[in-house]
């Protein structure tokens, strides 16, 4: 029984490599096994023929979310109240969410899913410079890393998305990524065997509608929470496991000539607004100018945290610099003029003023990679609560 639970029940058309998230249910299993839980597929999961089905642990996962250390700040923390209001996170509505994550009948050709763009092994982003949608064509921008969602009060490079509950949504009614109505998606999930029992764990009945999906996929990205880096450790014990390397790229991160932690701010290392960055003398695409038709939000991206950030090339709205070393020479010597450039990278202070040239040496530069390098969340990205239950 519990070699079948492991074996595919689909058609075939999972990969056969056996990937790291594979090896983790399979650790799993045997840590459940051993705890005489037992492993075994949820009691809804009678495999029907062709049909990929997911496989969730017997006793299902918590979701809860931990009590974030006292680095992340009371604002911070209202942030987060205020983005979830109204939209709790429940350990049955997140498992229904991560289901959803990973459906790949929620796009037309029934070839992609939401993991296949955010990756969780890349900090749920993707290698691609613009991913590939349902129909092979690619995305325009670079796809986004999905982590500490509760601090941010809007969504994508160009803000557009004012809840979560929203932004879930376009993914699947957009053209390129998933190209479905909400109505042909739920009409998809009433045809899947696995869906009742699920809407009705998280809801109260199999009733299987768009807010309900809309709640559950926004309750299980909210629940992929960053709280355990090397920078997090750091913040407990005074930083003594610290490089000197390190801590030279953290000085750096923070200080006035660099101004890195003026944008990329607190625990998450994010901020609400958007901002340019002098990327370019003319955008091609103007991000949030786009958004607001307004020509002073020209060229003014989303300010992305930081954390994962080892994990999430290739970096910017165009995926444009593969490295981190790249994004880092970017500030220090290659910001463009632009008349939106921000104050912060500007030598006199203003808004579109002469670009500042950081001068940083060699050092610095290496410095400060090595510092990004401690925002990577080990646990989160090995966490089988997030990871694809279609490919055990
Ligand atoms: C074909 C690739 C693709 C698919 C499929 C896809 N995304 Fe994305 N995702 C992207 C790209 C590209 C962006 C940035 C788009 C932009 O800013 O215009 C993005 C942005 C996001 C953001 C914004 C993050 C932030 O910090 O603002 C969230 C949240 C998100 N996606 C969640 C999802 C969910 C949930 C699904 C499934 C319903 C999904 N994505 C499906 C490529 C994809
Ligand atoms: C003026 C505000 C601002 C300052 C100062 C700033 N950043 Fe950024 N950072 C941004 C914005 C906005 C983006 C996204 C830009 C885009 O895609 O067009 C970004 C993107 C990045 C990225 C890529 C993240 C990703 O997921 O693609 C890294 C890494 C980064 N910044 C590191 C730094 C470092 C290191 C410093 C200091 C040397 C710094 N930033 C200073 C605003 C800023």
């Amino acid at each position: 029984m519990h070699g079948a639970s492991w074996s595919n029940a689909s058609s075939g058309s999972v990969p056969r490599s056996v990937s790291s998230n594979q090896w983790l249910f399979v650790l799993l299993c045997i840590a459940l096994l051993i705890g005489s839980a037992g492993c075994r597929k949820d009691e809804q999961n009678v495999p029907t023929t062709g049909t990929r089905m997911p496989y969730l642990p017997a006793t299902g996962y918590s979701y809860a979310l931990p009590v974030m250390p006292a680095h992340f700040s009371a604002q911070l923390q209202q942030t987060a109240a205020s983005t979830m209001a109204g939209n709790p996170i429940t350990d049955a509505g997140a498992t229904l969410g991560r289901v959803l994550f990973y459906e790949r009948g929620l796009s037309a050709s029934r070839t992609i899913s939401c993991g296949s763009c955010h990756h969780q092994e890349q900090g749920f982003s993707d290698a691609s410079v613009r991913s590939t949608g349902h129909t092979g064509l690619r995305t325009r921008r670079n796809s986004m890393h999905l982590v500490n969602q509760f601090y941010s009060r809007r969504q994508f490079w160009d803000l557009r998305a004012t809840t979560l509950e929203a932004q879930v949504l376009m993914p699947i009614q957009d053209a390129v990524e998933m190209g479905l109505t909400l109505d042909e998606a739920t009409e998809r999930l009433r045809a899947l065997p696995y869906y009742p029992a699920l809407f009705t764990e998280a809801f109260g009945d199999d009733s299987i509608t768009t807010d309900r999906m809309a709640l559950a996929l926004a309750q299980f990205v909210r629940s992929i929470v960053s709280y355990r880096t090397r920078y997090d450790e750091g913040e407990a014990n005074g930083f003594v496991d610290f490089t000197p390397l390190e801590v030279d790229g953290k000085n750096l991160f923070y200080n006035g000539a660099t101004r890195c932690n003026q944008c990329h701010m607190t625990a998450n290392f994010n901020n609400q607004d958007a901002r340019n960055t002098g990327l370019d003398m003319e955008y091609t695409d103007n991000g949030r100018g786009e958004a607001t038709g307004n020509s002073g939000d020209q060229g003014k991206f989303k300010i992305p945290s930081l954390r994962n950030v080892a994990l999430t090339a290739p970096y910017m709205h165009d995926g444009r610099f593969n490295t981190l070393e790249e994004v880092v020479e970017h500030y220090n010597s290659g910001v463009q003029q632009h008349p939106n450039l921000d104050d912060r990278l500007t030598v006199d202070g203003t808004i579109g003023g002469e670009p500042l040239q950081m001068d940083l040496s060699a050092n610095d530069k290496q410095a400060l990679v090595a510092f990004l390098r401690t925002l990577t969340d080990e646990p989160l990205i090995a966490d089988p609560r997030f990871s694809d239950p279609f490919q055990q």
